[in-house]
């Protein structure tokens, strides 16, 4: 299964991140921290073509805590700075201004030894929809609201949102698309809300997601809805679920629409507690 982009948006998107790279020191690639692999575009790196990065794992308070911790772990093993934030709380923001600084710091004490006057870091969101990119923009901008204006050589409408912190953000975002072959990345990126839910068939999105609580949140699956393991019978566990949550009719019809938005919901709402969809590659 592959989603079918429009070649053309797919081409303007990357030539409108690659238009900007040249303005910025350093990209900030915002992942879902519950999905730090299925949410990156896998272009990524041919896209940004070596311009320093830091990968930013968003909703930090959705994500399994332990996985996060994995994740960023498995992330500096690749060579790759990794840190995670709550851009909706605002948590974690100085951590990352402090690793892009590090990232940084060469590339400054060269410009500093060669004599040139020390300016604030430039940064750019990139990142696939849905990962947070204007939550975390807002966030920065609304605690420092004075912009830094038009820069030579940028055009017009692109701002600056100067942070307290030695930074400086473009206001606008790189959109990327996700992209993916192989369903279960679709499934996650449909469970998690990062792609509409018209674009898969969200009963099979729906099973899938009980299918991966069972195998590694169990607990959590049998305290909700009362199943340690899944029957095959999938009819058998819709029907339990719909029961307990009030989605049969009088007739003892079970409401497979209104299971599925059910089960869905209650991922996409935390109702699980903190999940984590992708698994490090040593350990799957
Ligand atoms: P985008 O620009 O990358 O497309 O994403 P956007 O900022 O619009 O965020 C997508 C959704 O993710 C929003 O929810 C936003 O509130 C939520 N979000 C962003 N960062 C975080 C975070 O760190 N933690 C949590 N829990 N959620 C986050 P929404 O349902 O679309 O809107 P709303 O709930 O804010 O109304």
């Amino acid at each position: 299964m592959t989603i079918q982009w429009f070649p053309g948006h797919m081409a303007k998107a990357r030539r409108q991140v690659t238009e900007k790279l040249k303005l910025v020191d350093i990209i900030f690639e915002l992942v879902d921290a519950r999905l730090p692999l299925s949410s990156r575009n896998p272009m990524i790196d041919e896209i940004i073509n070596q311009k320093p990065r830091l990968v930013i794992l968003n909703k930090e308070d959705m994500a399994d805590p332990q996985m996060t911790k994995e994740w960023i772990r498995y992330f500096k093993e690749q060579g790759v700075e990794a840190v995670s934030v709550n851009s909706q709380a605002g948590n974690g923001l100085d951590k990352m201004v402090k690793a892009a600084e590090g990232i940084l710091q060469e590339k400054f004490d060269r410009m500093r030894a060669r004599g040139m006057k020390p300016r604030a870091m430039r940064a750019m969101i990139v990142g696939i929809p849905n990962v947070g990119k204007s939550t975390l923009i807002n966030r920065i901008a609304k605690k420092n609201i004075a912009k830094t204006g038009n820069m030579p050589g940028v055009t017009k409408a692109q701002q600056w949102i100067k942070t307290a912190k030695n930074l400086e953000l473009l206001d606008t975002p790189g959109i990327l698309w996700p992209k993916f072959e192989d369903p279960e990345t679709g499934y996650k990126l449909a469970l998690t809300g990062a792609i509409k839910d018209s674009i898969l068939n969200l009963q099979d999105v729906a099973i899938w997601g009980l299918r991966y609580l069972e195998d590694k949140y169990s607990s959590r699956l049998e305290e909700r809805y009362g199943f340690k393991e899944l029957p095959d019978d999938m009819a058998h566990v819709f029907h339990q679920i719909g029961e307990r949550r009030g989605a049969i009719s009088t007739g003892g019809e079970v409401d497979y629409d209104k299971v599925t938005d059910i089960i869905i919901r209650d991922v996409r709402s935390g109702q699980f507690g903190r999940l984590t969809f992708d698994i490090t590659p040593e350990k799957a």
